[in-house]
């Protein structure tokens, strides 16, 4: 297995994959919104404020990750991490924990200094973050489920308390992903 900065090239085929495994695993309309939530990430954000990281076997993709820029007016470098999708026959072999590891140290090296996810701490307190509250840092949006609402510091600093909304990239900006 490789894992890897994606190209643009790879953008139908991540596409494919997180349309298809959220399919498999929250029904069909989930899989339709969530794969184009990843399709507009990568074609509508401006370059400097998205990352995306991909796994391949035999030259497949079988997993990707996407994390973009949440905006505050103080001066600190913030991405978000959503989606996470491991091809549906290739989950629980630690593909997901070593991409998501690969992506954040590939964040720090770019001066990144914080990272946040919205999703299962059981799943990603696994790789570092954990559960904050938005008095701590506030969402860009309302969240239906504030315990999913996760940080991890990415320098030698704790987690910084921020008292400012931010402003997440135009595709996540809308209020059925959070
Ligand atoms: C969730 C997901 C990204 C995990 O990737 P993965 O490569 O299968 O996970 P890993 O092999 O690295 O880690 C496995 C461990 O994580 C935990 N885990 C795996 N899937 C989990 C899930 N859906 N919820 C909570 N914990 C989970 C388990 O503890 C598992 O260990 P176990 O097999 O010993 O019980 C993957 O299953 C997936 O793409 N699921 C469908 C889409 C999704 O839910 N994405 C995340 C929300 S954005």
């Amino acid at each position: 297995m490789q894992l890897q900065a994606y190209t643009f090239a790879d953008t139908t085929e991540i596409k494919d994959l997180v349309t298809r495994t959220f399919s498999d695993s929250e029904g069909v309309d989930e899989g339709k919104l969530i794969g184009n939530l990843a399709f507009e990430l990568l074609t509508e954000t401006p370059e400097k404020d998205v990352f995306c990281f991909i796994a391949k076997e035999n030259n497949a993709i079988i997993g990707c990750i996407i994390f973009s820029r949440l905006i505050f007016v103080r001066d600190i470098q913030v991405f978000i991490l959503a989606p996470v999708a491991i091809a549906t026959e290739f989950q629980r072999q630690g593909i997901g924990q070593k991409l998501i590891r690969f992506g954040l140290q590939t964040l720090k090296l770019n001066g990144i200094e914080l990272a946040l996810t919205y999703g299962d701490p059981n799943y990603y307190c696994k790789v570092g973050f954990q559960p904050i509250s938005e008095q701590h840092i506030p969402a860009p949006l309302k969240l239906t489920y504030p315990h999913g609402w996760l940080a991890q510091s990415l320098t030698n600093n704790p987690i910084p308390k921020i008292n400012e909304k931010p402003k997440c990239v135009r595709a996540l900006a809308k209020p059925e992903y959070w």
